[in-house]
């Protein structure tokens, strides 16, 4: 891996876009890189960062890697163009929701080298956090240019395969979700004890994210984090015996919340 592979990126939308702001601040070079979006917008928006974009697949572009960001219902469509690069020795990083290898290689040949990406929205701040697999003829070489490309935007973990991915979509994918959800009730208990609005979504948000900061940065487990701060009889215990409860209350919604989320995700594949 050199840091000077030609990326083609298919979708210069969000996720698109956070991805070409990570690659820069990761010192990629402009014109290492050419994104395909029909949308004049999103070419604008990738030009201001001094790269080359084009609403169709460009004349001489030989791409090392194809990253791959259309919505999902998308992609089939998307992949027309680049049926000719699915030759193994260019690999394609998908991170269109839903769609599996098998899906790919249906319509690539199992010749084709493909790793799928399930990134999550925190990815646009570089705070994300992307599951990969990949096909079983994608080399060491290209695994670890997939992996550097998605770790411009956060952590990367690999899974041994994609059968997995519904599971990452149910707990990272959407997991976002669950934390805004999160932030919104605490607010909302907030403004219950006498709070003003704005006052109380302070509160709430500055907790919940210097929280989540202060267990990334201690390293330390988080049932141990939290027992460390709750002395027994005090506020905080108060607290906790309402929301585990005899039986594990939060514990059992947040997994009946995330086997939903699981089943949806397969049902939507
Ligand atoms: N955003 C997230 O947090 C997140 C998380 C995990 C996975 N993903 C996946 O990432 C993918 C992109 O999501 P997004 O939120 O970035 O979507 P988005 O903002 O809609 O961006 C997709 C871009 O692709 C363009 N496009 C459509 N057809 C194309 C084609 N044939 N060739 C090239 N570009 C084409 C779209 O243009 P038009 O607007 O004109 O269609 C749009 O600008 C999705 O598959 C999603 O499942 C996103």
């Amino acid at each position: 891996m050199s840091g000077r592979e030609a990326i083609l990126l298919v979708g210069g939308g969000n996720m698109g876009q956070a991805l070409l702001r990570g690659w820069l601040a990761d010192g990629r070079a402009p014109e290492t890189i050419h994104v395909v979006d029909p949308d004049g917008r999103a070419r604008e928006a990738v030009e201001s960062l001094g790269i080359k974009a084009s609403p169709g697949r460009p004349d001489s572009f030989r791409p090392d890697v194809i990253v791959l960001a259309v919505k999902p219902h998308l992609v089939e469509g998307a992949l027309q163009d680049y049926r000719d690069l699915a030759d193994g020795r260019t690999v394609l990083l998908t991170i269109a929701a839903g769609k599996t290898i098998a899906f790919y290689q249906g319509l690539l040949g199992a010749g084709a080298a493909i790793v799928r990406g399930m990134p999550n929205t925190p990815a646009s701040i570089g705070k994300g956090i992307t599951a990969l697999a990949a096909s079983d003829i994608v080399d060491p070489d290209r695994q670890r240019l997939c992996e550097s490309l998605m770790a411009a935007v956060g952590q990367v973990v690999w899974l041994e395969d994609d059968g997995l991915m519904d599971a990452v979509t149910a707990v990272s994918g959407s997991g976002p979700a669950y934390v805004f959800l999160l932030i919104e009730c605490l607010a909302a208990a907030a403004v219950k004890v006498g709070f003003e609005r704005d006052l109380a979504e302070r509160l709430a948000l500055a907790t919940v994210s210097g929280a989540g900061a202060y267990a990334m940065a201690s390293g330390t487990d988080p049932a141990e984090l939290r027992r460390q701060v709750t002395s027994p009889g005090g506020t905080t215990q108060a607290a906790l015996e309402v929301l585990i409860g005899d039986s594990g209350a939060l514990e059992s919604l947040l997994s009946e919340a995330v086997q939903a989320a699981a089943r949806r995700s397969r049902e939507l594949a």
